[in-house]
């Protein structure tokens, strides 16, 4: 029979039940596996917290060495890989070379094709957060021509990513510790955030048991969009609008509330959080303490705390609950550490990658059916045909 329940961009239908993300949107409270966010942002680094989410337990420090040091070991991406990379042009966004790149892997890894033992999960796993970053750095290498390679084995996992995409010519970024604690700490805070459009893309492509690589893939093209992770790229181009325009906040806003103007404030808004996204509250400090700590003063953040105050207390915002969210003070950090503003979107793949990874697995764990949502048919029911020469 039909179905008699409409409920568009599944505002309030769960799809799922996962021990992985625990998020409380009008408290304004986000915990990855019982942690709260606050306190991994401050006192995890990334790697460990990929492993709380996966695994669902913080590891030992053995636990650990043996994690990372089986993701180093899969790190390596066939070399003609790059022959891939090589075709596309130099103007191509990251995220589409990037979620192509994942999805060749999957002709270079065809173990990972078909996944049914634990073991094979926990290769597949190992081996995509071997390669992600690798295919992440070559992606923003290839743009200015730089050369390629694998970074460093005795680095630690963030410090070698900045490393794999920033030595030569900036040696010294892969060394600052500024710079990899920023990082570590962005990464963390956009780790998991339990069935949002990427991650549920992960779990319905998943569900049909495609492989980790091709679920990720689909992610990545989730992800980009300007709604969701694009939303980073978005608000920095915004920013820098608003600056080239004589810095007239008041006449964004005025764009943002007109309901005949599609432009929305970027950065707003959030489809759970009726309250501060608690992740935007850690990343405007942090805003401030990389800019102070790095020496950078960014006009753009004035515009942005301007923006935000001016929202804050605007009634439009105020009646919708509309608070910033996670993309807006993010961009600031990563344009202080000298990462191109089309990279930013690819950053945030990055700090998602052990959430997407930790909720396929989960998905396949809970043995879960195949994701097929039904539909209210509205067309027509039955029409007889004609023949293109009567039409
Ligand atoms: N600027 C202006 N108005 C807004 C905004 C905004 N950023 N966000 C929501 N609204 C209005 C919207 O027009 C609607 O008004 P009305 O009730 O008068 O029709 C009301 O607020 C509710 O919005 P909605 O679009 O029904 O809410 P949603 O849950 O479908 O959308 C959202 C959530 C995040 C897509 C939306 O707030 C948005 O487009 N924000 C800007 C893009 C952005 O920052 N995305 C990043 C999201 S956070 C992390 C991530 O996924 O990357």
């Amino acid at each position: 029979g039909g179905v008699t329940t409409l409920d568009a961009g599944f505002k309030n239908t769960g799809s799922c039940k996962s021990s992985v993300t625990f998020l409380d949107g009008e408290k304004g409270i986000l915990r990855y596996r019982g942690y709260s966010i606050e306190e991994l942002a401050e006192k995890a680094d990334f790697l460990e917290v990929a492993f709380l989410l996966i695994f669902g337990e913080l590891p030992t420090a053995s636990e650990l060495e043996k994690f990372h040091s089986d993701i180093k070991k899969n790190s390596i991406v066939d070399e003609d890989v790059k022959k891939i990379l090589d075709a596309f042009p130099k103007s191509a966004h990251p995220m589409g070379v990037l979620s192509s790149l994942t999805s060749a892997l999957t002709a270079f890894n065809p173990d990972s094709v078909n996944v049914e033992s634990e073991e094979d999960l926990y290769n597949s796993i190992v081996s995509i957060l071997g390669k992600f970053p690798v295919l992440v750095a070559w992606s923003m290498r290839k743009k200015s021509g730089l050369p390629l390679d694998y970074g460093d084995k005795n680095l630690g996992y963030v410090e070698n990513i900045l490393k794999m995409m920033f030595k030569v010519p900036n040696e010294e970024y892969t060394q600052n510790k500024i710079l990899v604690d920023a990082l570590d700490k962005l990464l963390i805070l956009h780790a998991d955030h339990e069935q949002n459009c990427s991650t549920s893309t992960v779990r319905i492509v998943g569900s049909s048991h495609a492989g980790l690589f091709a679920s990720i893939s689909a992610g990545i093209s989730a992800l980009w969009g300007p709604l969701h992770g694009g939303a980073n790229q978005a608000v920095l181009e915004m920013l820098e609008a608003i600056k080239a325009d004589g810095g007239d906040t008041k006449k964004y806003m005025g764009k943002a509330k007109d309901k005949e103007d599609p432009f929305r404030l970027m950065g707003f808004g959030h489809r759970v959080y009726k309250n501060f996204d608690p992740r935007a509250k850690i990343i405007k400090v942090a805003a401030d303490e990389v800019l102070g700590d790095l020496g950078v003063q960014d006009p753009i953040l004035d515009i942005a705390k301007g923006l935000e105050q001016e929202a804050l207390s605007d009634d439009y915002f105020v009646k919708r609950k509309l608070y910033p969210n996670v993309d807006f003070y993010s961009g600031i950090i990563y344009r202080a550490m000298g990462i191109p503003t089309e990279m930013f979107t690819v950053m945030f793949a990055l700090g998602r990658l052990p959430g997407w990874i930790a909720q396929w697995r989960e998905m396949r764990l809970n043995k879960e059916p195949i994701g097929r949502p039904r539909q209210l048919y509205t067309g027509e029911t039955e029409r007889a045909f004609t023949a293109v020469e009567n039409r």
